[in-house]
Protein backbone atom coordinates (compact mmCIF):
# COMPACT_ATOMS: atom_id res chain seq x y z
CA UNK A 1 0.00 0.00 0.00
CA UNK A 2 1.49 3.00 -1.17
CA UNK A 3 1.77 6.00 2.16
CA UNK A 4 -0.47 8.51 3.56
CA UNK A 5 1.60 11.66 3.80
CA UNK A 6 0.72 15.06 4.93
CA UNK A 7 3.56 17.85 4.66
CA UNK A 8 3.45 21.39 6.27
CA UNK A 9 4.94 24.04 3.91
CA UNK A 10 5.78 26.97 6.23
CA UNK A 11 6.83 28.83 3.28
CA UNK A 12 8.57 32.68 4.80
CA UNK A 13 6.77 32.12 8.44
CA UNK A 14 7.55 32.37 12.05
CA UNK A 15 11.19 33.50 13.77
CA UNK A 16 12.99 31.45 15.76
CA UNK A 17 11.57 30.85 18.94
CA UNK A 18 7.94 30.95 17.23
CA UNK A 19 9.27 27.63 14.99
CA UNK A 20 10.82 26.17 18.03
CA UNK A 21 7.08 26.37 19.57
CA UNK A 22 5.15 25.65 17.01
CA UNK A 23 7.40 22.36 16.66
CA UNK A 24 7.11 21.34 20.12
CA UNK A 25 3.63 21.44 19.78
CA UNK A 26 3.07 19.32 16.72
CA UNK A 27 5.71 17.03 18.48
CA UNK A 28 3.28 17.09 21.84
CA UNK A 29 0.01 16.68 20.21
CA UNK A 30 1.90 13.31 17.59
CA UNK A 31 1.81 11.93 21.20
CA UNK A 32 -1.14 12.28 21.91
CA UNK A 33 -2.67 10.75 18.55
CA UNK A 34 -2.87 7.51 16.96
CA UNK A 35 -1.93 7.67 13.47
CA UNK A 36 -2.14 4.74 11.42
CA UNK A 37 1.24 3.08 10.57
CA UNK A 38 0.77 4.03 6.92
CA UNK A 39 0.84 8.08 7.70
CA UNK A 40 4.20 10.01 7.08
CA UNK A 41 3.70 13.42 8.71
CA UNK A 42 6.84 15.74 7.32
CA UNK A 43 7.52 19.08 8.21
CA UNK A 44 9.31 21.93 6.05
CA UNK A 45 9.97 24.98 7.96
CA UNK A 46 12.72 27.69 6.42
CA UNK A 47 16.14 26.42 5.88
CA UNK A 48 18.13 28.41 8.96
CA UNK A 49 15.45 26.13 11.42
CA UNK A 50 16.26 22.63 9.67
CA UNK A 51 18.49 21.55 12.01
CA UNK A 52 16.31 22.54 15.19
CA UNK A 53 13.50 20.67 13.24
CA UNK A 54 15.83 17.61 12.81
CA UNK A 55 17.25 17.46 16.03
CA UNK A 56 13.21 17.64 17.20
CA UNK A 57 12.62 14.72 14.75
CA UNK A 58 15.09 11.74 16.23
CA UNK A 59 12.57 11.94 18.90
CA UNK A 60 9.37 12.21 17.22
CA UNK A 61 7.69 10.64 14.81
CA UNK A 62 7.86 13.57 12.12
CA UNK A 63 10.46 13.79 9.27
CA UNK A 64 11.73 17.15 7.96
CA UNK A 65 12.14 18.50 4.69
CA UNK A 66 13.16 21.77 2.79
CA UNK A 67 11.18 23.74 0.75
CA UNK A 68 13.61 23.97 -2.04
CA UNK A 69 17.27 23.17 -3.14
CA UNK A 70 19.79 24.39 -5.37
CA UNK A 71 19.79 22.83 -9.41
CA UNK A 72 23.92 23.19 -8.51
CA UNK A 73 26.33 20.91 -7.06
CA UNK A 74 28.45 23.17 -5.33
CA UNK A 75 30.23 26.48 -5.73
CA UNK A 76 29.90 30.13 -5.90
CA UNK A 77 26.11 30.54 -6.00
CA UNK A 78 26.24 33.03 -3.62
CA UNK A 79 22.93 32.41 -1.39
CA UNK A 80 22.25 29.01 -2.47
CA UNK A 81 21.26 25.60 -0.26
CA UNK A 82 22.73 22.67 -2.23
CA UNK A 83 21.32 18.86 -1.52
CA UNK A 84 24.70 17.50 -0.33
CA UNK A 85 24.08 20.28 2.27
CA UNK A 86 20.74 19.10 3.37
CA UNK A 87 21.76 15.53 3.41
CA UNK A 88 24.53 16.32 5.60
CA UNK A 89 21.74 17.36 8.10
CA UNK A 90 19.75 14.23 7.80
CA UNK A 91 17.02 16.06 5.81
CA UNK A 92 14.62 13.91 3.97
CA UNK A 93 12.44 15.35 1.77
CA UNK A 94 12.65 18.77 -0.22
CA UNK A 95 9.77 20.66 -2.02
CA UNK A 96 10.53 21.31 -5.76
CA UNK A 97 8.82 23.30 -8.28
CA UNK A 98 6.71 24.75 -5.80
CA UNK A 99 4.18 27.36 -8.02
CA UNK A 100 5.61 30.33 -5.99
CA UNK A 101 9.49 29.74 -7.09
CA UNK A 102 7.97 29.19 -10.56
CA UNK A 103 6.56 32.49 -11.15
CA UNK A 104 8.15 34.49 -8.86
CA UNK A 105 11.82 32.83 -9.40
CA UNK A 106 10.79 31.98 -13.07
CA UNK A 107 11.50 28.08 -12.03
CA UNK A 108 11.66 26.36 -15.08
CA UNK A 109 10.40 22.22 -15.67
CA UNK A 110 14.21 22.05 -16.65
CA UNK A 111 15.25 23.47 -13.53
CA UNK A 112 12.67 21.42 -11.81
CA UNK A 113 14.27 18.10 -13.50
CA UNK A 114 17.90 19.25 -12.45
CA UNK A 115 16.97 19.81 -8.82
CA UNK A 116 15.29 16.64 -8.77
CA UNK A 117 18.74 14.81 -10.09
CA UNK A 118 20.40 16.68 -7.02
CA UNK A 119 17.96 15.26 -4.35
CA UNK A 120 18.12 11.56 -5.56
CA UNK A 121 22.03 11.66 -5.77
CA UNK A 122 21.81 12.69 -2.27
CA UNK A 123 19.42 10.26 -1.44
CA UNK A 124 16.74 13.16 -0.16
CA UNK A 125 13.23 12.66 -1.49
CA UNK A 126 11.58 15.42 -3.89
CA UNK A 127 8.11 16.81 -3.74
CA UNK A 128 7.53 17.58 -7.00
CA UNK A 129 4.48 20.23 -7.75
CA UNK A 130 2.40 20.66 -10.60
CA UNK A 131 -0.76 22.48 -10.96
CA UNK A 132 -2.16 25.12 -13.67
CA UNK A 133 -3.05 29.09 -13.08
CA UNK A 134 -6.37 30.07 -13.37
CA UNK A 135 -6.47 31.15 -16.87
CA UNK A 136 -5.36 27.92 -17.86
CA UNK A 137 -7.99 25.96 -15.90
CA UNK A 138 -10.65 28.17 -17.29
CA UNK A 139 -9.40 27.69 -20.29
CA UNK A 140 -9.41 23.75 -20.48
CA UNK A 141 -5.81 23.42 -20.18
CA UNK A 142 -5.35 21.73 -16.90
CA UNK A 143 -4.39 18.48 -18.19
CA UNK A 144 -1.68 20.07 -20.90
CA UNK A 145 0.25 21.95 -18.42
CA UNK A 146 0.27 19.26 -15.65
CA UNK A 147 1.26 16.71 -18.62
CA UNK A 148 3.67 18.80 -19.34
CA UNK A 149 4.83 19.64 -15.78
CA UNK A 150 5.55 15.93 -14.95
CA UNK A 151 6.60 15.23 -18.17
CA UNK A 152 9.57 17.34 -18.42
CA UNK A 153 10.25 17.31 -14.52
CA UNK A 154 10.11 13.87 -14.23
CA UNK A 155 10.04 11.48 -16.77
CA UNK A 156 13.65 11.66 -17.15
CA UNK A 157 14.23 9.61 -14.28
CA UNK A 158 14.41 5.69 -14.18
CA UNK A 159 11.51 3.64 -12.90
CA UNK A 160 13.95 3.15 -9.42
CA UNK A 161 14.06 6.79 -8.90
CA UNK A 162 10.63 7.53 -9.83
CA UNK A 163 9.85 5.88 -6.62
CA UNK A 164 11.45 7.45 -4.88
CA UNK A 165 9.47 10.86 -5.67
CA UNK A 166 6.22 12.28 -4.33
CA UNK A 167 4.16 14.53 -6.44
CA UNK A 168 2.07 16.94 -5.15
CA UNK A 169 -0.84 18.44 -7.56
CA UNK A 170 -1.71 22.37 -6.51
CA UNK A 171 -3.72 24.09 -8.58
CA UNK A 172 -2.20 27.63 -8.51
CA UNK A 173 -5.68 29.30 -8.06
CA UNK A 174 -6.52 27.11 -4.57
CA UNK A 175 -2.72 28.10 -3.07
CA UNK A 176 -4.10 30.63 -0.30
CA UNK A 177 -6.76 31.62 -1.94
CA UNK A 178 -9.67 30.31 0.52
CA UNK A 179 -10.79 28.26 -2.61
CA UNK A 180 -10.19 24.81 -2.66
CA UNK A 181 -10.15 22.48 -5.41
CA UNK A 182 -13.55 20.43 -5.40
CA UNK A 183 -12.77 16.26 -4.29
CA UNK A 184 -13.64 15.10 -7.68
CA UNK A 185 -11.47 17.82 -9.48
CA UNK A 186 -8.45 16.43 -7.47
CA UNK A 187 -9.43 13.22 -7.96
CA UNK A 188 -9.68 14.02 -11.90
CA UNK A 189 -6.30 15.26 -12.04
CA UNK A 190 -4.50 12.46 -9.49
CA UNK A 191 -6.15 10.06 -12.14
CA UNK A 192 -4.71 11.71 -14.93
CA UNK A 193 -0.95 12.03 -13.28
CA UNK A 194 -1.49 8.52 -12.01
CA UNK A 195 -2.55 7.51 -15.73
CA UNK A 196 1.13 9.24 -17.17
CA UNK A 197 2.52 7.64 -14.43
CA UNK A 198 1.48 3.94 -15.63
CA UNK A 199 1.83 4.79 -19.44
CA UNK A 200 5.24 5.60 -18.97
CA UNK A 201 6.26 3.34 -16.20
CA UNK A 202 3.35 0.72 -16.00
CA UNK A 203 0.50 -0.06 -13.41
CA UNK A 204 2.70 -1.14 -10.86
CA UNK A 205 5.52 1.69 -10.36
CA UNK A 206 2.27 3.98 -11.17
CA UNK A 207 0.13 2.58 -7.62
CA UNK A 208 3.47 2.98 -5.84
CA UNK A 209 3.61 6.78 -6.29
CA UNK A 210 1.97 9.01 -3.39
CA UNK A 211 0.50 11.70 -4.82
CA UNK A 212 -0.86 14.98 -2.55
CA UNK A 213 -3.32 17.43 -2.74
CA UNK A 214 -2.33 21.19 -2.06
CA UNK A 215 -4.19 24.29 -2.38
CA UNK A 216 -6.12 25.68 0.89
CA UNK A 217 -6.51 22.24 2.20
CA UNK A 218 -7.70 22.43 5.89
CA UNK A 219 -9.23 20.64 9.09
CA UNK A 220 -12.74 21.32 7.29
CA UNK A 221 -11.91 20.20 3.50
CA UNK A 222 -9.19 17.18 4.31
CA UNK A 223 -11.30 14.27 4.88
CA UNK A 224 -13.37 14.87 1.66
CA UNK A 225 -10.42 15.29 -0.68
CA UNK A 226 -8.62 12.35 1.45
CA UNK A 227 -11.81 9.99 0.73
CA UNK A 228 -10.77 9.95 -2.97
CA UNK A 229 -8.64 7.02 -4.08
CA UNK A 230 -6.10 8.74 -6.19
CA UNK A 231 -5.35 11.36 -3.35
CA UNK A 232 -2.49 10.05 -0.96
CA UNK A 233 -2.32 13.27 1.51
CA UNK A 234 -1.94 16.79 1.19
CA UNK A 235 0.57 19.31 0.95
CA UNK A 236 -0.34 22.13 3.43
CA UNK A 237 0.00 25.76 3.53
CA UNK A 238 -1.37 28.50 5.81
CA UNK A 239 -2.92 25.37 8.07
CA UNK A 240 0.61 23.85 8.65
CA UNK A 241 1.40 26.77 10.84
CA UNK A 242 -1.54 26.34 13.69
CA UNK A 243 -0.39 22.73 15.60
CA UNK A 244 -3.76 21.79 16.26
CA UNK A 245 -4.89 22.23 12.33
CA UNK A 246 -2.00 20.80 11.34
CA UNK A 247 -2.75 17.45 13.32
CA UNK A 248 -6.32 17.54 12.38
CA UNK A 249 -5.14 17.04 8.61
CA UNK A 250 -3.08 14.55 9.54
CA UNK A 251 -5.66 12.62 11.36
CA UNK A 252 -8.24 13.10 8.27
CA UNK A 253 -7.58 9.57 6.79
P1 LIG B 1 -2.12 26.76 1.16
O1 LIG B 1 -0.71 26.48 0.44
O2 LIG B 1 -2.47 25.51 1.93
O3 LIG B 1 -1.86 27.95 2.05
O4 LIG B 1 -3.11 27.05 0.09
C1 LIG B 1 -0.40 25.20 -0.07
C2 LIG B 1 0.97 25.23 -0.69
O5 LIG B 1 1.35 26.24 -1.30
O6 LIG B 1 1.72 24.25 -0.59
Amino acid sequence: MRKHIVAGNWKMNKTFEEADELISNIMDKLEEVELDRNTQVIICPPFPYLEMASDFSDDSYFMVGAQDVSEHESGAYTGEISAAMLASMNIEYCIVGHSERRAYHHETDEQVARKVDQLLKNEIRPIVCCGEVLEEREAGKQFDVVRRQINDGLFHLDAEQLKQVVIAYEPVWAIGTGKTATPEQAQEIHAFIRGLIAEKYGDKVAKEISILYGGSCKPGNAKELFANPDVDGGLIGGACLKAEDFLAIVQAF
